[in-house]
């Protein structure tokens, strides 16, 4: 195995009790001093962890808008302005100039590699690509109907049950075998998801192709014809792997991070992560704005959208616009643009209505002063759907490439988790407003 750097830069508790500054918090005739920590990017982190002890309170943050639960050394963002890094690296450098399994090694291990630590990566990766042959049997037990989501949260969850060997988390090697084999066989399980719903057999992976290319042959491939993999759409296939790799503190992210903190096996909380991206609000948009793109039909008819997106009566809302953290652009949706632009002009579809409807939306949102004051602008979801329906996936495959590409984060977010020596169960408190104590009334009294 490749030397693999550990990630660095945990908060300890030195830093914890020598803080740089302090904030004092007064309520009532109390005053309570706080540790103020200093990132190397982003806001000061204002910690209250003994907030509770010291001061018989608790914070009040529904939605998590101004706590941060974890410290992380793997994504930065700055929603205002568009940048996302990958251990300091531009995103919009990874989808240019590296690949998928490049960007992966970067996320779990800290650096970019060097070519031996690449190959015998890529080569570990590769290894671990086939199921064990009785998962189909797994597969086989879903209705023909079933979403492929629901599938993959199943199987990858039934995982646990048939890799003994690497479900102790104590065990360092063994963390390290259920990544490689998370990122390995996500591929296999989602293309075998898809196999099953259309009711053709299942592809076995291809050890000489490469990550996005192999997953492309196990979707399309038949046995009466196997697929050639165009290199211009397998580029493009990495490239979505690419810019949805990881994304910090993200709602599957937490998730996964959550099940984790109680100990849960690697393929329980990824199967957790899975089942919180499926929500239309973080990993299911891309489906769903395929779907309203579909809707909306001609550019004619996207007044009425918009109207219907700004009526607070209305629960409708533009999909693929919008994000909890980008106020500026989201930067991951300007590369999507250009990669949806390359792939249906190669595909000679560029005239393709859905294209026209996404272009013309998107211009006049953006013009719109709902959209402007707001801060809604498009995000990665909104041409994802666009690049993924050109290549012939149905819309419900969509959150599942999601999921393939995410499970990079969610297993590096984990790893880093599991290493932090001062873990604790996650275990939010809350502002009860329900009934006090009252005696219990029987029935025939009530
Ligand atoms: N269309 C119309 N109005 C919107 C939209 C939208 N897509 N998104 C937010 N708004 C409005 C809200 O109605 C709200 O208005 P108000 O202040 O008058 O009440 C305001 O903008 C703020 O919205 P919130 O929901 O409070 O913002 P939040 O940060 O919680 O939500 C989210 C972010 C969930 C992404 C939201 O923008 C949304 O639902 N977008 C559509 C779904 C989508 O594309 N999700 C993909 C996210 S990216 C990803 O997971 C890869």
């Amino acid at each position: 195995m490749a030397d693999a750097p550990e990630s660095k830069g945990k908060l300890s508790m030195a830093d914890d009790q020598k803080p740089p500054q302090v904030a004092t918090l007064s309520y009532g005739d109390k005053q309570i001093e706080l540790p103020i920590h200093s990132p190397t990017a982003g806001p000061d982190v204002i910690d209250i962890r003994k907030l509770y002890a010291q001061g018989d309170v608790f914070t009040y943050d529904p939605g998590f808008t101004s706590t941060a639960a974890c410290d992380s050394t793997i994504t930065f963002i700055d929603g205002n302005e568009g940048v996302l890094l990958h251990r300091g690296y531009p995103i919009e450098q990874l989808a240019s100039k590296s690949h998928f399994l490049e960007v992966c090694y970067l996320l779990l291990y800290g650096e970019l590699p060097n070519a031996a630590q690449l190959e015998d990566f890529e080569h570990r990766v590769t290894q671990h690509t086939m199921l064990h042959e009785q998962m189909m049997n797994f597969f086989r037990g879903f209705r023909r109907d079933a979403h492929p989501m629901a599938v993959m949260v199943g199987v990858v969850g039934a995982m646990s049950a048939f890799y003994h060997d690497s479900t102790d988390i104590s065990d360092p090697w063994q963390r390290e075998v259920a990544s490689i084999r998370l990122i390995a066989k996500m591929p296999t399980i989602a293309a075998w998801a898809y196999k099953y719903s259309v009711g053709q057999p299942f592809v076995y992976p291809r050890n000489d192709l490469d990550y996005a290319s192999n997953f492309l042959r196990m979707c399309f491939s038949v046995p009466a014809e196997d697929y050639v993999v165009n290199p211009i759409l397998s580029r493009a296939m990495d490239r979505i792997f690419t810019l949805h790799a990881d994304h910090e503190q993200n709602a599957s992210t937490s998730t996964v991070r959550l099940a984790s903190s109680s100990g849960a096996n690697p393929f329980a909380c990824i199967a957790a992560g899975i089942a919180c991206l499926w929500g239309p609000a973080h990993g299911g948009a891309n489906q769903a704005c395929l779907e309203m793109l579909r809707e909306i039909g001609t550019p004619d008819k996207i007044p009425e959208y918009i109207a219907r997106a700004k009526d607070k009566d209305d629960p409708f809302r533009l999909m693929g616009f919008g994000h909890r953290v980008y106020k500026n652009h989201d930067p991951r949706a300007t590369v999507m643009k250009q990669s949806a632009d390359e792939v249906l002009e190669l595909l000679g579809i560029e005239d393709n209505p859905t294209l026209q409807t996404a272009k013309e939306l998107e211009r006049i949102a953006l013009e719109d002063d709902y959209f402007r004051d707001k801060k809604l602008f498009p995000n990665v979801d909104f041409y994802s759907g666009i690049i993924l329906d050109a290549m012939g996936f149905p819309q419900a495959m969509f959150t599942p490439i999601f999921a393939v590409a995410r499970t990079v984060g969610w297993i590096s977010q984990w790893k880093e988790q599991i290493s932090d020596p001062q873990l604790k169960i996650g275990r939010p408190r809350q502002l009860y407003l329900g009934e006090t104590e009252r005696d219990y009334v029987n029935v025939e009294n009530r």
